[in-house]
């Protein structure tokens, strides 16, 4: 009886490592996350050499400061003189990111490649889109990246870049930033009294209309009215003299409308 359990649990048990070494032989061709600084210390290193090479160069490029909610295109940039194939994790503390280019993903709320990108002329990069969140805070963006000679053999390092967020009031134009979407976020704050901020994006040039309206659909104020290039866009609300209650803004571009509701407590 006593092995015939015993039999049963070792079975279990090689079961168990089995599954374990296949999926990290097989499993992985799309790249792994949770493998930067914010959240592992070993990196791609398990299985692709133990140690960070310092002298691999990973770099990250893109702007060192950001209006809260707003977003813009970060470049990760990998230098090796023997790399054939690229690829990379990238993890963001505070923030949120999103893919612009193909031969990328979202895994995890992590950029991941989904196949090694081929170097040329010594380096291979990789863009992503980042979004400040709505809090003013210095925001950490954290990589890993591979320069890889075929399968697991290649070298690795970390790299980070620091992100200011700051308060900006009024309008701000961003047309540097070329969404993929139209998008109407949610307003920040909100609940708010009296000023809150509403982003939104255009993903084509084109004629944006951005209304509030009460609760029983009376227009209160119209925000934005005119023609917009491609972009991501901040307008500021101050409802400094209207009542507290729920309110709904809209956003009317040719090709996309979309109504949010947000909370005024005076
Ligand atoms: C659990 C083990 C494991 C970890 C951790 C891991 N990899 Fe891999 N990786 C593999 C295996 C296994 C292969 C080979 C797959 C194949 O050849 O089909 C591979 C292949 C690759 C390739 C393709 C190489 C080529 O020449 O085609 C890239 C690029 C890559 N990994 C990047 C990374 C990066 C970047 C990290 C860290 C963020 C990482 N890997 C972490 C197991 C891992």
């Amino acid at each position: 009886m006593k092995a015939k359990l015993l039999f049963v649990f070792a079975s279990i048990f090689i079961l168990i490592v089995f599954l374990f070494t296949s999926q990290n032989l097989y499993n992985y061709p799309n790249g792994i996350t949770g493998r930067t600084q914010k959240t592992s210390t070993s990196g791609c290193g398990s299985c692709h050499g133990s140690g960070a090479t310092t002298g691999l160069s990973v770099v990250i490029t893109g702007p060192d400061s950001l209006a809260k909610g707003m977003s813009s295109s970060y470049t990760l940039t990998i230098t090796s003189a023997t790399g054939s194939k690229g690829g990379l994790d990238v993890a963001v503390r505070s923030g949120t990111l999103s893919t612009n280019q193909t031969g990328t993903q979202l895994l995890n709320s992590e950029i991941v490649h989904t196949t090694g990108k081929s170097f040329s002329g010594g380096s291979v990069s990789f863009t992503f889109n980042y979004t400040a969140p709505n809090i003013n805070t210095t925001d950490t963006i954290f990589s890993t990246a591979l320069s890889s000679t075929g399968g697991t053999g290649g070298q690795w390092n970390w790299s980070n870049k620091r992100v200011k967020v700051y308060t900006m009031t009024g309008v701000i134009n961003n047309n540097e930033y070329q969404p993929n979407g139209y998008e109407l976020k949610q307003n920040f704050p909100n609940p708010f009294n009296p000023v809150t901020s509403i982003v939104y994006s255009m993903k084509e040039a084109g004629n944006a209309e951005l209304k509030v309206y009460d609760n029983t659909g009376k227009l209160i104020s119209t925000l934005v009215n005119s023609f917009k290039e491609r972009g991501q866009y901040k307008v500021d609300f101050n409802a400094g003299d209207i009542a507290g209650g729920i309110y709904y803004y809209s956003l009317k571009t040719k090709d996309f409308t979309e109504t949010k509701q947000m909370v005024l407590v005076k």
